[in-house]
């Protein structure tokens, strides 16, 4: 981190500090709770590599967009946005990589949506879409989660967890 970057976490953690605490015992981080929802991603991602049944592959199509598209949109608007802002240029370039690998994955989401559920483009795509996801997982776990970690209290993190909570809500799911 840039040395603005650590005066501007130590100014905020000297803030916080002098709060009084208003939240709720027991909250999540936002950083728990993105590690648990890549899990169970990558659980899925590797279910639908390994069948061949249409029916199977139609299921857990629809189980993967209902969790991928509210978590990517919420971690558009709450993390990425958050770490763009902080003006580092390495943190705001793992922002931009990051919206960036969410497209791709939009794009092959929608063209397993196209595939018919028998066809060998379906079971092309499903790799392309858990390789895809294990780098971008590999990735933000890594770079983005430093960026959070080195900028961001414990209560402003419980409160990046809460804000993703609602911001998933709003999400529509494409067809
Ligand atoms: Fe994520
Ligand atoms: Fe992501």
């Amino acid at each position: 981190m840039s040395v603005t970057g650590t005066i501007r976490t130590t100014a905020r953690r000297a803030q916080n500090a002098m709060t009084p605490a208003t939240y709720a015992q027991g909250d999540m981080d936002i950083l728990t709770k993105l590690k648990k929802e890549h899990r169970e991603l990558q659980l899925l991602l590797d279910e639908l590599v390994n069948t061949e049944s249409a029916a199977t592959r139609r299921t857990l199509l629809r189980k993967i967009k209902a969790a991928l598209v509210p978590h990517s949109r919420a971690e558009e608007k709450v993390v990425y946005d958050a770490v763009i802002a902080l003006k580092d240029k390495e943190a705001e370039q793992d922002g931009k990589e990051g919206y960036l690998e969410h497209h791709l994955a939009d794009k092959t989401l929608a063209a397993l949506g196209e595939a018919g559920a028998s066809s060998v483009e379906f079971a092309a795509a499903a790799k392309v879409l858990r390789e895809l996801l294990k780098h971008h997982i590999r990735e933000e776990e890594s770079n983005i989660w430093s960026d959070v970690k080195d900028n961001f209290s414990d209560e402003e993190r419980e409160q990046m967890n809460r804000d993703f909570e609602a911001a998933k809500k709003k999400v529509k799911i494409p067809q």
